[in-house]
């Protein structure tokens, strides 16, 4: 599948300095359970709490980190409000992917004066450990970018987070950064948050798939790829196309009731491993047909990997023009057929699997047709 195109037009200067993603933020419905599946199961280390017994009175939220991996579970613990609401229509998902940068209040300022709606005026936050500055900007659906300054801080995370211990001996599994996230918007809207990153955060379109590189028999979708200004970042955006049955981005603008982050995909160096492990922790992961592999050689050429454990687990490779990757995707991570995680390795290659996205498709709508919202 060598249809995709390169951008238009390649931006040379920084129009918005980003240092990288801070934090990810799910409001979720218990967050304590939670936090114990993504400790039990995906290696995440609870570091910090901020709730009630630490002067917050409405919310209770979990910090976890793997390497440079930070998740924030927040559940309310009141009926009403703006958390409680969120998950009343969303399920579990994301509320923000915070960005991380030099002066939160400047970034702001220029965000809005590029047209983004404002989330949160720029707020300051003190301990004895310093000071953070925090504002947001609304992104699709109910999603929001919150800007996070901490050069004045040196505490744990931030005011009003305690360090968490517990007994529970954590093994990590080999999780190191963020690679990608990815939002699922409507029909028609990709453009638009295509230029919304483009104008108002300085990112660059480096991807553009259309609704033939991705299709099935049943299904098809749209996606374009932006990537910030030092290329730490990136953020695809899907949208549904036209199909004879209900696309999986469909499926999921049903169940979210609304635009979100569909995946979160998490870097690994050795994905054989950290699958292995994953898997006999219960992170249920998509299943290819063990056909996929007969082509696997021809397609990619040489790689170092064997093929058998690779058939075994069910992980996918894909070859650019520097490199190959290796990636798998997990069932969704709650009842709701919404958010999941991809994890990936890359060698040398900076594309997204494109070669893999029919089989890959393929094996969602098995799990969709299951659900029987196919
Ligand atoms: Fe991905």
């Amino acid at each position: 599948m060598a249809t995709a195109t390169l951008p238009e037009s390649a931006q040379s200067a920084d129009t918005f300095p980003i240092n990288g993603t801070d934090y990810i933020e799910f409001y979720v419905g218990n967050a304590k359970q939670a936090a114990h599946f993504y400790r039990s199961a995906f290696g995440f280390d609870v570091v910090a709490y901020r709730g009630p017994e630490t002067g917050v009175r409405d919310r209770a939220s979990y910090l976890l980190q793997q390497d440079k991996v930070r998740l924030i579970l927040t559940t309310p613990i009141r009926s009403e409000g703006p958390i409680a609401d969120h998950i009343h229509k969303h399920g579990d998902g994301v509320r923000d992917i915070a960005l991380w940068v030099d002066d939160a209040r400047t970034a702001f300022k220029l965000a809005v004066e590029r047209g983004a709606k404002p989330a949160q005026e720029p707020t300051v936050m003190k301990d004895e450990a310093g000071e953070i500055v925090i504002a947001a900007i609304h992104l699709y659906g109910d999603t929001i970018h919150s800007l996070v300054e901490r050069k004045d801080y040196r505490g744990l995370f931030m005011p009003g987070f305690v360090p968490f211990s517990s007994p529970f001996q954590v093994k990590p599994v080999g999780l190191k950064y963020v690679d990608h996230c990815v939002g699922n918007v409507e029909l028609g809207a990709m453009n638009k948050w295509v230029n919304f990153y483009e104008h108002v955060l300085g990112f660059v379109n480096i991807l553009s798939f259309d609704d033939k590189t991705i299709s099935t028999e049943y299904s098809a979708l749209m996606s374009k790829v932006m990537s910030n200004g030092n290329g730490r970042i990136k953020f695809p955006i899907n949208e549904p196309a036209a199909g004879k049955k209900k696309s999986q981005i469909d499926e999921y603008l049903e169940f979210y009731d609304g635009p979100g982050v569909q995946h979160i995909a998490i870097a690994t160096d050795d994905i054989i491993k950290t699958v292995t492990d994953m898997k006999s922790r219960g992170v249920e992961f998509l299943k290819v047909p063990a056909t996929y592999y007969d082509s696997v050689p021809e397609r990619v050429g040489k790689i170092d990997e064997d093929i058998a454990p690779l058939r075994e687990l069910g992980i996918l490779v894909d070859r650019d023009d520097e490199g190959y990757l290796l990636q798998i995707f997990t069932k969704p991570v709650q009842d709701r057929p919404t958010v999941f995680y991809e994890i990936i390795q890359r060698k040398g290659a900076k594309s997204f699997g494109a070669g893999n996205f029919k089989a890959l498709f393929e094996a969602i709508e098995r799990e969709q047709a299951l659900r029987g919202n196919l």
